[in-house]
Formats: C-alpha cells, sequence, structure tokens
C-alpha cells in the first residue's frame, strides 16, 4: 500500500477565529512547535480573511498553507468567489475541495470536480473531501463513497491523479465525541485504494495519498495514523488552539 514519507497533519479552522490576533495567536504556536518535527508536515487553512496576513507573515518553511475553498474559474466577474491561481500566487498549497458542509450547502461532485480541475491547473493540491452521511448494514455507504470518489475526481488524466489527495471524512464522526475506529478507517482505506486502482491502475492509485478527518485530537490520533496506514489527518476543532494542533502533530511524529 502506499505510504507518503512524511505524514501530513491539516488544519481546517472552518469559520473561525473571529479577529487576526487570535488567528496569530494559534499559527505562531504551530510555526513554533514544527521546528522539532521531522517526519510531519503540517499545513493549516485559515479563513481567506486571515490567509494573506499569515502567509505574508511567515518566514519559515515548515508550515504549508491551504485554503478551505476555491472556485473553478481562473479570473473574470464571480462576486465573492476566490481564484486558484490567486491562491498559489500567494503561496498557499493545498485547497480543500467538496468538505461536507460545503456539500451541505449544495456543493454537487460535478462542481468539486471542477474545482479539483481548477486547483491542479493552478498548481495548488486539492483535497478532496468525500464521506456517507450515515452507515448502513448492507453496504451502501461503500456505494456512496464509490460515486463520490470517483465523480469528484471528474475526467482527471492519470498524471495529476497522483497529486491529489484525499480526505475520507465520514459526517457522523464530524464535530463529534469520538472518531472513527483506526480498524474501520484501515477498511476504508483499502476500499479506496481498490477503488482507485480499479478505475486507474494500481501505480497511480498506490501515489495518491489517503487522509483521516473526524473528531482527531492528540490522544487519538497516534492509534489512527499508525493502525489505519492513512496518509495524515484532516483536523478541524482541534487545529483551533495551538496546543490542541501541536498535541496531534507531536503523537503522529513519535510513531
Ligand atoms: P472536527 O472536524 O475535527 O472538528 O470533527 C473535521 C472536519 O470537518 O474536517
Amino acid at each position: 500500500m502506499a505510504k507518503a514519507k512524511r505524514k501530513i497533519i491539516v488544519g481546517n479552522w472552518k469559520m473561525a477565529p473571529d479577529t487576526l490576533v487570535e488567528a496569530k495567536q494559534i499559527f505562531t504556536t504551530v510555526a513554533r512547535g514544527v521546528s522539532r518535527l521531522k517526519r510531519t508536515q503540517a499545513a493549516v487553512c485559515p479563513p481567506f480573511l486571515f490567509f494573506h496576513s499569515l502567509i505574508s507573515g511567515y518566514t519559515g518553511t515548515r508550515v504549508g498553507f491551504g485554503v478551505q475553498d476555491i472556485f473553478y474559474e481562473e479570473s473574470g466577474a464571480y462576486t465573492g468567489e476566490v481564484s486558484p491561481v490567486a491562491v498559489k500566487r500567494m503561496g498557499g498549497t493545498y485547497a480543500i475541495v467538496g468538505h461536507s458542509e460545503r456539500r451541505l450547502l449544495g456543493e454537487t461532485n460535478a462542481i468539486v470536480a471542477k474545482k479539483t480541475a481548477a486547483a491542479l491547473k493552478a498548481g495548488l493540491t486539492p483535497i478532496i473531501c468525500i464521506g456517507e452521511r450515515t452507515r448502513d448494514n448492507e453496504g451502501k455507504y461503500l456505494g456512496e463513497i464509490k460515486e463520490q470518489l470517483l465523480e469528484s475526481l471528474g475526467k482527471l488524466q492519470r498524471p495529476s491523479l497522483s497529486s491529489v489527495i484525499i480526505a475520507y471524512e465520514p459526517i457522523w464522526a464530524i464535530g463529534a465525541s469520538s472518531a472513527m475506529s483506526p480498524r474501520d478507517m484501515h477498511e476504508m482505506r483499502i476500499y479506496i485504494q481498490k477503488v482507485l486502482t480499479d478505475s486507474f491502475g494500481k501505480d497511480v492509485a498506490a501515489l495518491v495519498r489517503v487522509l483521516y478527518g473526524g473528531s482527531v485530537d492528540g490522544s487519538n490520533a497516534g492509534s489512527i495514523v499508525g493502525e489505519s496506514e492513512v496518509d495524515g489527518l484532516l483536523v478541524g476543532r482541534q487545529s483551533l488552539t495551538g496546543e490542541g494542533f501541536m498535541a496531534i502533530l507531536k503523537a503522529v511524529e513519535s510513531l
């Protein structure tokens, strides 16, 4: 099974915090903490409002920057949207696309596929979120995952596929009181790999990184990454304090 050289831990700050002062506080703790990490890559996805200030004030290289969404056009009259080209030029590396909270607002697999293609064209690494709303005993959710995954990838050519990151986030585990078990995540890891292998071939599928997301914290991060063989984590609430995010990074680093 594919293994990225370094595990990647991505913080999705969502619509928080409220002030730039707080954003800087969170970021400063992370920026200081990562200097001791050797095997773990950290990335933060702050709100667009704070993105420029944080990235332009950062002189280090160990924290990657991403955005929580992008538009699928490079330029033009699109009120309220953000161009992937502008994100790249500003120093961004990642773009989360298709987060379940955006899908809930009406984002379809077809839109996610357009955003995925636009991110890649701009030189950003798309982090494509997929995940079932609920689980059933007949395994229907697996069909849902397969459809989301393949449709969100759209008509990507094989070479581009190796630059894509998939974040598997079961919706029932997001913002919940506990994460999915490492064992169940391991099964999903294998399933996602199989779907990709069937469609794109083993060699390309092996290069696609798969993250887990949903109620990750400092106490479960190590076992999830260690036992499920994911390539990293997408973290919500616990990325909103520098200490919480660093606890996850340290847990993964010490594996
Ligand atoms: P959570 O959010 O870590 O707060 O559950 C995860 C996510 O939505 O990416």
